[in-house]
């Protein structure tokens, strides 16, 4: 049976970032498999990849399409376009995200390094909503999901350029929501919060903090449509609203400053 959710914005999905079974990326996959959609899920990792969409085709009647994807290459269109093309995409999901595996003080990486991370987390971030956007407008039906972070509303010292990266994807998603909301493509933006994606990494952060991605992905494919944004998680939502209201900037960022130094285990 159709749902309102598949005709809106079925029959096909792009995910980017959705090779890791635990990411969220697979989590939305699973979420959106379940509602009949077909998928194009895009990912470095390629054993990761097939693995995950070979679950999904075993669990769910839709058909998976794979595309193991350099999301940092400067032609890296060209060759996805040629495989979405002839599909009927209607929803875009940009979830994938790339940081050094230790983070450490901005300087301390190399220029390269963030050079990297600007094209994989910004620069590929415009040109998938620019492309499928372009593409939904003129077919006026259709949704994108930007993935991106809190530490895109709060400065947070130690991942500077990827916070800089997520403050991007937030504001580009949500002047997008304004610009689109005529064209009946809806744009939701999800300030994410810390989740039990990673592997290692993650042990000193709070566990109050740390969401599941599936709740993640229930709760932003829910809010499509409805809202232009969605945070997920009472604690998450009361900190970012103290950071970002309450405290003074200065403060708040000394405060992120402060949790990332001790969640990474950094010295003073
Ligand atoms: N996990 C958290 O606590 C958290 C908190 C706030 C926001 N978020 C955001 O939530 C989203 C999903 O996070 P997650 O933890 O679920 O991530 P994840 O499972 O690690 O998924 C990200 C995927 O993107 C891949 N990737 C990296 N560089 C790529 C490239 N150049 N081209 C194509 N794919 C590439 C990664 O491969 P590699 O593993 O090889 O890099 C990884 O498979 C991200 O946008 C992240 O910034 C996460």
């Amino acid at each position: 049976m159709t749902s309102a959710f598949t005709t809106r914005y079925g029959p096909w999905a792009v995910i980017t970032g959705a090779a890791r079974a635990q990411g969220l990326g697979a989590q939305f996959a699973h979420e959106l498999a379940a509602r009949g959609l077909n998928l194009v899920l895009i990912d470095i990792l390629e054993t990761e990849l097939h693995a995950t969409a070979e679950q999904i085709r075993s669990t769910y009647s839709v058909q998976v399409t794979p595309v193991v994807l350099d999301l940092g290459g400067r032609d890296f269109l060209a060759e996805l376009a040629a495989i979405t093309d002839p599909l009927d995409v209607h929803l875009l999901i940009c979830n994938h995200f790339f940081t050094p595996k230790n983070p450490v003080p901005f300087l301390d990486s190399d220029l390269s390094t963030h050079q990297q991370m600007l094209d994989i987390n910004a620069r590929a971030y415009m040109t998938l909503v620019h492309h499928f956007g372009r593409r939904m407008r003129a077919q006026r039906r259709g949704g994108m999901i930007v993935v991106g972070s809190g530490a895109g509303l709060v400065s947070s010292p130690y991942t500077a350029g990827y916070s800089a990266n997520k403050a991007y994807q937030l504001t580009l998603g949500e002047a997008l929501w304004y610009e689109l909301r005529q064209a009946q493509v809806d744009v939701l933006v999800i300030p994410a919060p810390l989740m039990s994606t990673q592997p290692t990494g993650m042990e000193q952060f709070p566990k109050a903090l740390m969401m599941h991605p599936r709740r993640v992905a229930r709760e932003a494919l829910a809010a499509l449509g409805k809202r232009h944004w969605v945070i997920v998680g009472l604690t998450t939502k009361l900190l970012l609203f103290f950071q970002t209201r309450i405290l003074p900037r200065q403060r708040s960022i000394r405060m992120s400053g402060d949790f990332m130094k001790k969640g990474l285990g950094l010295e003073d």
